[in-house]
């Protein structure tokens, strides 16, 4: 064998022992559980264990490894920044949208200079680029309308990592180093993440006394703990200080709103995700549409054909999201695009053959229809079946970079999920339309995907960080599950492609696709790009004997647990 093929080889093998360890990880579980729970830390899915075992529920557990997570995980998890959960207790599904919006004082040019041109960095570092958070009031919210237990109970798990420490993990020492610059400029934030001006060795104990105090807070009086008085006017001044807008007043306006999900079926199961202001699930929407009208499942796994109409049915899909925006602004919604008629055409469009050029494929129109990188994801289902899979960011790693030292906590830089600059790539190079300029009070466009799937007893609760990669990653998994029959482990750890439509390029994962796929993908035109990881994906599920399974993706040291009936692991 050359030498490639010798790392491709190991490559292949390495990702199979992964799923296997995985999958023994969780077969093992017995048709007796009282919950799953799976994050993006270890700590915070010991937490969501902790509150089943003592009685909590799906909402419970999903609200204090959220809070966890914004302890020991400051790269994402967050009081700073904002997110969506979809919920689905009994029968009832329903979607929280606690995304952060534009401060009042926000203007469509804010981030452009004299000559209308970008201004760099100004989207994405620093206060300006700030959103209002709506994780306070958000998870709030989600457990008074479906918690169980106490809210200061809730709470108390992530006080106590705040107060009493935590271990510097090696994925978070190598975060902060990556973004040590960032930190750095702000004196404020490199106080508690670059001690002695660097970041922490991994072991170290880190205590967060200003987070406690925030989190001691939030637990007696809710979320006007943070949203008015001293720690408002704390984040007002430290805005202030580094040339931002958001005020106390923005934090007092802020509310999260429940909305009614993005339903559709796929090969026989019901799903519901987030609707506007996500694309998330008017993205998942529509590929399932286009794939199932194409025969899609009928097609070898890893094959050519599956790659190449998942691929078209993404270009499409990604070239509508040009016209989504807030949905008191958008261009289109999940009734445009969704309709009946504008799958149907979508779906006669598809070259079997040959990759249609993203330069070719127009956007939804109200005329066509007449005619025809960071975030992170939990996922928990209870003994009782309900289940919560809640994405939540900062945007990018660490948000804006600024700490603000009363409060303890990061800000987010969601502004730059807005078009800040109609047409011009953001972030995560995606192209972004008029429907989403900035405007005081909107909220920004999201890609975030958190995803419930049912048939009869039978339910999955599923999601992923990754911006543009979140629907993509996120499909990808509940396909290998509802499709092939995959187990959870194997499904997470399932090699992974991405297509956005601009750019006009396929990114896979280094074992997605074989040589021969490779090859016969390049033959139809499609340019293929190597990437080292595609999305982070946490999974729970429920059988029909009520088994319960969970399975954290291998690419990242998440952890997926079960809680068993007599209260062990
Ligand atoms: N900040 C990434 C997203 O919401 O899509």
């Amino acid at each position: 064998m050359r030498q490639p093929e010798v790392f491709t080889a190991i490559r292949r093998c390495a990702w199979l022992l992964v799923a296997l360890l995985v999958s023994w990880g969780t077969a093992g579980a017995a048709a007796v559980e009282r919950g799953a729970v799976a994050s993006a830390s270890p700590a915070a899915t010991a937490v969501g264990l902790a509150i089943l075992r003592d009685g909590g529920n799906a909402a419970d557990a999903a609200v204090a490894m959220a809070l966890a997570l914004a302890v020991v995980m400051p790269q994402a998890g967050n009081l700073g920044g904002g997110g969506f959960a979809v919920t689905r207790f009994a029968s009832e599904v329903r979607t929280l949208d606690f995304r952060e919006t534009a401060p009042a004082a926000a203007t469509r040019d804010m981030y452009l200079d004299g000559q209308g041109e970008p201004r760099p960095g100004a989207s994405l570092v620093g206060p300006l680029a700030a959103g209002v958070p709506g994780s306070p009031a958000g998870l709030h919210a989600l457990h008074e309308a479906l918690g169980r237990r106490p809210w200061a109970a809730v709470v108390a798990p992530a006080i106590a990592l705040a107060r009493d420490g935590f271990t510097v993990d090696a994925r978070l020492a190598q975060d902060i180093g990556r973004a040590a610059d960032l930190l750095g400029r702000f004196p404020e934030t490199a106080a508690l993440w670059l001690p002695d001006g660097r970041p922490p060795a991994v072991g170290t104990r880190m205590r967060l006394p200003a987070l406690a105090a925030t989190l001691a807070a939030y637990a007696a009086q809710g979320p006007a703990a943070i949203t008015a008085g001293p720690i408002a006017a704390a984040i007002e001044r430290a805005a202030q200080r580094h040339g931002g807008v958001l005020r106390a007043s923005d934090l007092a306006a802020y509310r999260p709103v429940w909305r009614a999900p993005v339903r559709f079926a796929a090969f026989g199961w019901e799903v519901a995700s987030m609707p506007l202001p996500s694309s998330g699930g008017i993205i998942l929407g529509q590929t399932c549409g286009l794939l199932g009208r194409r025969s899609w499942a009928t097609h070898p796994i890893g094959g050519v054909e599956r790659r190449h109409l998942l691929v078209e049915a993404w270009r499409r899909a990604f070239a509508d999201r040009v016209l989504l925006g807030d949905p008191a602004t958008t261009g289109a919604d999940a009734a445009d695009l969704l309709a009946e008629g504008w799958l149907a055409r979508r779906a006669a469009e598809i070259d079997p053959v040959r990759a249609t050029p993203s330069a070719e494929v127009a956007t939804w129109s109200p005329a066509a229809a007449a005619e025809s990188r960071e975030t992170t994801h939990l996922s928990v289902i209870d003994g009782d079946g309900h289940a919560v899979a809640l994405t939540t960011t900062l945007n990018g790693s660490f948000g804006c970079g600024l700490a603000v030292p009363e409060a303890g906590f990061l800000l987010n830089n969601e502004m730059d999920d807005f078009a800040t600059a109609p047409g011009r790539p953001n972030l995560y190079g995606l192209i972004q339309g008029e429907a989403n300029a900035v405007g005081p009070g909107k909220r920004m466009l999201s890609s975030m995907s958190p995803t419930i799937a049912w048939r009869g007893e039978e339910v999955i609760a599923v999601g992923s960080p990754g911006g543009s990669r979140i629907p993509t990653a996120t499909l990808q998994v509940l396909l290998a599950l509802i499709v092939d029959g995959a187990t959870p482990a194997e499904a997470v750890a399932r090699p992974r492609v991405h297509h956005q439509w601009r750019p006009d390029v396929l990114y896979a994962e280094p074992e997605a696709l074989s040589p021969a796929v490779a090859e016969g993908l390049a033959r139809r035109g499609h340019a293929i790009q190597p990437v080292d990881s595609l999305g982070e994906v946490q999974l729970v599920r429920r059988l029909a004997d009520g088994t319960l399974e969970a399975a954290a993706d291998p690419r990242h040291p998440g952890a997926a647990e079960i809680l068993q009936a007599g209260g062990g692991r």
